[in-house]
């Protein structure tokens, strides 16, 4: 594993090691950077840009062959921390993790609470087989019950019709309507102030979590609303998207040579899986632009040392939080 994604693993909560406006200020001031700061013109027509999607997962496939060994992905124990509400939850509350991996971010979240159900999905059967081997050889509580792995390209096909049908679409924007006039008129629609999910026998009734844990980066850009459109939609109203992933200026998008640019701070790596790096406003506008509420956007900016070479890296993560409304 490198030095990096352990990093990335292990950072702290509320780490704050510097000041992301000076590393901006740094970056920006700095010539041998100035190419990652130029716009990007270059646009493929639309046909190829159906075809990249489906090479994108290929190259994920890919990934998740050559690292068969399972160990690329660390368990990131920070993640309770940092998202205390997949603790507090009610029983039974279903997180929907996506691009799950070999499950660094399922296995703390089923340890974390023994009452929590993930459903996790990937572009990569294999990853989903290794992640299912993981999980089921850790001692957490109930586990065969509570982790469901399925395959899926969300950016490309969406999510299946199991997770949440069209009928409970529509009877949560039913809901979302009538909370909001009697919200205007001085009440509350549901006491509780929760949806209970109708059990209509053809889907889950939607999850109250959906997890984005370092997954959105690897979407095409121009694929990023839908797909967040696509999370919003499984979700219950009032449910929470928990987001974290690379941020702007962050040690790994220094590094990448001008060539692997193919889009404004998006890059290719020579594997053929994408990176983006993102800026708060970019998260806001694509989070808040299909309906979500904003509850926590912040950078995190940890310093830390690569023991082999002894060098300073300086990583900078998005950190976010975002609920449907209820
Ligand atoms: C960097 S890993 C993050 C894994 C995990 N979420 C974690 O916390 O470590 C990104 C994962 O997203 C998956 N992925 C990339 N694009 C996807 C897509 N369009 N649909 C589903 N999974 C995708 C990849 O196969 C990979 O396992």
């Amino acid at each position: 594993m490198s030095a990096e994604a352990e990093a990335e693993a292990e950072a702290e909560y509320f780490s704050k090691d510097f000041e992301w406006e000076t590393l901006r200020q740094e970056i920006e001031d700095n010539p041998s950077y100035q190419y990652h700061l130029l716009p990007f013109t270059c646009t493929p027509p639309s046909q190829q840009q159906e075809i990249q999607v489906s090479e994108d997962s290929k190259a994920w496939k890919r990934f998740h062959l050559r690292h068969s060994s399972g160990k690329f992905f660390k368990e990131r124990r920070y993640l309770l921390k940092e998202f205390p509400e997949l603790v507090s939850c009610k029983e039974f509350s279903k997180v929907l993790e996506v691009g799950c991996g070999n499950g660094s971010s399922a296995i703390p979240i089923l340890r974390g609470n023994k009452d929590i159900i993930v459903y996790a999905c990937d572009c990569s059967s294999e990853t989903l087989e290794r992640a299912k081997e993981i999980v089921h050889s850790t001692n957490i509580f109930a586990v065969q019950n509570r982790f469901h792995p399925f395959f899926c390209d969300f950016a490309f096909t969406g999510f299946p019709k199991w997770l949440v049908c069209d009928s409970c679409v529509e009877s949560f924007s039913l809901k979302q309507q009538e909370y909001s006039s009697d919200v205007k008129e001085g009440g509350v629609a549901d006491k509780s102030g929760s949806y209970l999910s109708r059990e209509c026998g053809c889907c889950i009734g939607g999850v109250d979590f959906v997890s984005l844990i370092f997954t959105l980066s690897a979407v095409p850009q121009k694929k990023m609303s839908s797909a967040i459109m696509e999370c919003f939609s499984v979700l219950k109203p009032g449910g929470l998207l928990l987001f974290r992933d690379y941020g702007l200026y962050d040690m790994t998008m220094l590094r990448f040579e001008q060539e692997k640019r193919v889009g404004f701070r998006e890059y290719m790596r020579s594997d053929g899986t994408r990176s983006y790096f993102f800026c708060l406003d970019t998260v806001r506008d694509l989070f808040v632009g299909v309906g979500f509420i904003e509850l926590e956007l912040e950078y995190c900016c940890v310093k830390s040392v690569n023991r082999r070479k002894g060098k300073s890296m300086q990583r900078v993560w998005v950190h976010g939080k975002f609920q449907k409304p209820a």
